[in-house]
């Protein structure tokens, strides 16, 4: 979920919309607002896409310079208007992202005192716990203070109180919370994008921190309830308002942005002769470590799956990789000599957070590889190298996925040539061919209109198997996943070997098999594999590059000739194929692409 505060010289209702336009990439499911107006508290909320909130605020203004506003990924309780925040009693107006673990309990207790609650959210509980202790006539922040001190789980929360237009609270635990320094105004937002249009003067809630905040005044306290001074820093947040171009989608314009921010990715990690990785300002020596631990949520978990392909096979440094959500709760042992990688696009998932917290004490380095800069992964990293990809706004992954590889690949050859297992003439010949990428890609974009026609008969399909080998494993398992948050048609990406395991008790003639095999040196076991579906009556398409395509693969259904290129770089280019199957046979559908049911671009509770 994304919160906003703004304690303003005008009128907040637009000011609040537009700051949570850029938050609705943590979750479109409900939106709200509340101000206050002459000292009263007023409200409006709706279900959905934050245009649903924009409309009703045209037809149904709210007034006032004070407001808080939300947008929401539902946990507890349905996505309805009744759960959408803010939530309020008489006197209280709270915005929440994060999970209050202990509602229940909370929730029995106030109720037995005579609250009456109206939603199914662990957040109503807050807003009832500050009311009874100002009932008890506490103020306003003795009151948030004892409210805070009976929350447990992790969270951040921005209140506004009836009566009181020149005060906001807010607070932090878990969940991160930037206050935004205004002249006369004063903001709190989830993340400085948010307030990126309002001011560059940032400063962040430390964990366990709160904030009284006025229109001149911000006052942190740590959690212990000491006045505490955090620094303001000048954030020079990018502009999350991309415009689609002559894209039907973000998500087309994104996979088609593709050639250009892989080369200036690329460029941005090589010498200016492109003869040598050169990670600039970032004194990474893998002589130091003996293992890596990778871990990361999503499309970026299967960028960390090639990269332990690259990494073990060209760096010989052994790889371990971890979806966040099972590895912050696995207590793994961390050897020593481990350098920990996090990998995320916004650099605000909960789990990859949670996970990279883990290791602070634990690994010798923690090194995240992240699309924004000023993210609170990046901020919590010895070392971030950004992946230069530009903002993305489609949910599904695209070109992150694609610039998060190229870094991951520098990185393989600069670990592998410190190690001593590749030499200068390697490494070159390696960039060279991470180099011709970029304009290969240009060449699998121009596949579109066939691959577009082939969508038509993936899109009648309720199963789909996607299979590859090696380093083209994670590729099959992110064809899987792109194809399922967007088009909703269930997928499952496998190893290529392991099919004849399990899956291949699902092949028959309505389930189509994507098989993503280059010629590299498994290609005539994939193609063996292959081999194994037809004999059973399965629709295969073929994504490769091998010459003659038509004759090597006769009696499958359908395949895409794709450009040759080295098998190191491979994974990076069949990404294309892979999220223009997902695209087309989604808009076949007619879903909505850019912004797929149930899901956010980043979850930022766990
Ligand atoms: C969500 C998105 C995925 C993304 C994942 C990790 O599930 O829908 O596309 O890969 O989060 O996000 P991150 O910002 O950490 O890369």
């Amino acid at each position: 979920c994304g919160i906003v505060g703004i304690l303003g010289e005008h009128e907040v209702a637009p000011i609040i919309l537009d700051a949570l336009k850029r938050l609705e990439y943590r979750g479109y499911d409900s939106a709200g607002i509340a101000t206050l107006h002459e000292g009263t508290l007023g409200r409006r909320r709706a279900t959905g896409k934050l245009i649903n909130l924009s409309d009703l605020l045209v037809e149904d203004p709210i007034r006032g310079k004070s407001g808080i506003g939300h947008t929401r990924w539902a946990t507890h309780g349905a996505a309805t208007v009744v759960n959408a925040h803010p939530h309020r009693t008489a006197r209280v107006a709270v915005v929440h992202n994060g999970i209050i673990e202990n509602f229940r309990a909370l929730r029995q207790g106030l109720e037995e005192k005579g609250a009456v609650f109206e939603t199914e959210t662990d957040t109503e509980t807050v807003a009832h716990l500050t009311e009874m202790g100002l009932r008890d006539g506490k103020t306003p922040l003795d009151a948030v203070k004892e409210t805070l001190a009976q929350l447990e789980g992790a969270f951040a929360l921005c209140f506004l109180f009836e009566g009181e237009e020149d005060l906001m609270i807010a607070a932090r635990r878990g969940s991160p919370l930037a206050i935004g320094y205004g002249t006369g105004e004063m903001y709190v937002g989830s993340d400085a994008l948010a307030l990126a249009p309002l001011t560059h003067r940032i400063s962040y809630l430390e964990e366990g921190d709160f904030a009284v905040l006025s229109r001149t005044s911000v006052q942190v306290y740590d959690a212990d309830g000491a006045p505490v001074e955090r620094e303001i820093r000048y954030v020079q947040a990018e502009n999350s308002f991309a415009e689609k171009g002559n894209h039907k989608h973000f998500m087309a314009k994104e996979m088609h942005e593709q050639p250009s921010v892989m080369a200036y990715a690329l460029n941005n990690y090589t010498t200016p002769d492109g003869l040598k990785v050169e990670i600039s300002g970032v004194d990474l020596d893998f002589t130091r470590y003996d293992r890596v631990t990778m871990v990361a949520c999503g499309t970026a978990y299967l960028a960390a799956h090639v990269a332990k392909y690259w990494f073990e096979q060209v760096a010989r440094l052994p790889v371990e990789i971890e979806v966040a959500s099972e590895f912050r709760y696995r207590e793994p042992p961390i050897a020593p000599r481990t350098l920990a990688v996090f990998i995320s696009q916004s650099g605000e998932t909960a789990d990859t957070l949670a996970a990279l917290r883990y290791c602070r004490d634990k690994a010798e380095t923690i090194l995240s590889i992240i699309n924004v800069p000023t993210s609170t992964i990046a901020r919590e990293s010895d070392h971030a190298l950004p992946i230069f990809a530009g903002v993305e706004i489609g949910v599904a992954s695209t070109k992150a996925f694609t610039c998060q590889l190229t870094v991951l690949a520098a990185v393989t050859l600069l670990a592998a040539r410190q190690r001593g297992e590749i030499d200068s003439d390697r490494e070159a010949e390696l960039l060279a061919q991470l180099g011709t990428v970029p304009g290969a890609m240009v060449d699998a974009l121009a596949l579109e209109p066939q691959i577009s026609s082939i969508c038509w008969d993936l899109s009648k399909a309720s199963d789909i198997l996607f299979l590859g080998r090696g380093a083209m494993y994670p590729l099959a398992l992110e064809g899987a996943l792109k194809l399922k948050e967007i088009s909703y048609i269930h997928a499952e990406g496998y190893a290529s070997g392991e099919l004849k395991h399990g899956p291949i008790a699902l092949i028959d003639e309505t389930v189509p098999v994507v098989v993503m095999a280059p010629t590299d040196a498994l290609f005539e076991k994939s193609v063996s594999n292959m081999q194994e579906v037809m004999a059973r009556g399965g629709k295969v398409l073929l994504i490769s590059d091998a010459e003659g395509l038509a004759s090597a693969s006769d009696g499958i259904w359908k395949s895409l000739r794709m450009p040759k290129v080295d098998p190191f770089v491979a994974p990076i280019l069949y990404a294309l194929p892979a999220q223009l199957l997902a695209y087309h046979t989604a808009t076949t559908k007619g879903t909505d692409v850019d912004q797929p049911r149930n899901l956010a671009k980043s979850v930022t509770v766990e």
